[in-house]
């Protein structure tokens, strides 16, 4: 299979400054793309402002022999990205939304300032730059999304409830442009990478540490003074604490085919959600147990549903949705009237045992 190539599509790719965005802007520039490099040039948790970490990645896809312009806006100003893209290309192709920061924190101590900054960046900004190419997309009937959820968000993690709401939203903003897009062969995927950038792959926030030092002084007059220290550090970086051959295959360079090949024109793929990095890529998909049906009316008690909760969670013979339109609620409701009432079960205590 001839490796695919990108001439002639405009590809925006946001916070493409450092990380995994620089490695898909240097990716799609090498395989004949017009890439819009955007970033902000924030610190990790979103301080600050700098052009040149978009001026550096665009000057490296110009001396490779490819075309690319900076933008520095935020993702939170999505049209004037798309419009930087319109001004030096006259067409947008294929977005990569990938800016995106950390503000970790236990929920106790959460802030609405660290809520609200990271559902900012990461959900208005995804929605802002894709409203600003959708009308274009439609009419040129061609588009390529891609949204960047996280492991964080699939499964949830200690200290990134902000960063998990978030992420998971995206995967479900996809699903939906997915459906709404499908007709003018717009595809919308998602991605929850793991890569050796600034934002940590989970394997590693996983472990905040707590790491006790025990410094022994001893003086000449022979006091001797014993001073410990337990502190949680935040997150390292991934560079400093991972074995080299790890760190080499996490690199972001391993994330990018997958994002390439969900943005290619003979691509069919659309709506699926992703995991990659370090060489390994597989789809996710929602299980759902056969479930247990009941009757409903009066006798439909908690006690009732307690009886049946060995059928309501068995995975053994499994459902896959994918649409609101794969739950038969007709059928779920014939089966119901042919039951016979709920069995009268001992109800529930406070503390879930049976009375
Ligand atoms: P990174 O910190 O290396 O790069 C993110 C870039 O986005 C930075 O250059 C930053 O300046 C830019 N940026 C931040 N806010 C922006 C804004 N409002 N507008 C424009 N640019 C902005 O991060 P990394 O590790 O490359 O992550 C990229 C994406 O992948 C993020 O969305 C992150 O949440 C996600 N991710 C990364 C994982 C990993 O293992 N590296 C794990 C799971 C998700």
């Amino acid at each position: 299979m001839s490796d695919l190539r990108f001439d002639n599509r405009v590809v925006i790719v946001t916070g493409a400054g450092g990380g995994l965005g620089k490695a898909y802007a240097l990716f799609f520039g090498a395989r004949g793309a017009s890439v819009v490099v955007n970033d902000l040039g924030v610190s990790r948790s979103g301080d600050g402002t700098s052009t040149s970490a978009a001026d550096v990645v665009v000057e490296e896809i110009r001396k490779a022999g490819g075309k690319a312009v900076a933008n520095y806006n935020s993702v939170e100003d999505g049209d004037k990205i798309v419009e930087t893209a319109m001004k030096a290309f006259n067409r947008v192709d294929i977005i990569i939304n990938n800016a995106g920061i950390l503000r970790d924190k236990s929920f106790a101590r959460m802030t609405d300032a660290d809520w609200d900054l990271i559902q900012a960046v990461h959900v208005k900004g995804s929605y802002k730059v894709t409203k600003a190419a959708w009308d274009i997309f439609k009419k040129q009937k061609f588009g390529r999304i891609i949204m960047t959820a996280s492991a964080a968000g699939v499964y949830g993690n200690f200290g990134q409830s902000n960063y998990s709401a978030a992420k998971l939203a995206l995967a479900s903003f996809s699903s939906t442009l997915a459906k709404e897009g499908a007709k003018d062969n717009i595809h919308c995927n998602t991605i929850a990478p793991m890569a050796a950038s600034r934002i940590p792959p989970l394997l590693l926030t996983n472990r905040h540490p707590t790491i006790t030092t025990t410094i022994t002084i001893t003086t000449t007059i022979t006091i001797t003074t014993t001073i410990t220290i337990t502190t949680t550090p935040s997150p390292p970086r991934t560079e400093s604490i991972m074995p080299p051959d790890v760190l080499a295959a996490l690199k972001p360079e391993y994330v990018a085919p997958l994002v390439a090949y969900l943005c290619h024109e003979t691509t069919k793929e659309n709506g699926g959600l992703f995991e990659v990095g370090a060489g390994f890529v597989a789809k996710l998909r929602w299980e759902r147990s056969r479930g247990a049906v009941f009757k409903a009316d009066d006798t439909f008690s908690p006690a009732a549903v307690g009886a049946k909760w060995g059928e309501i969670t068995d995975f053994s013979n499994p459902e896959y949705p994918s649409s609101v339109t794969d739950t038969d609620f007709l059928s779920l409701l014939e089966q119901a009237k042919n039951l016979a009432a709920n069995p009268k079960v001992a109800p529930l205590t406070y503390d879930g045992k049976v009375a």
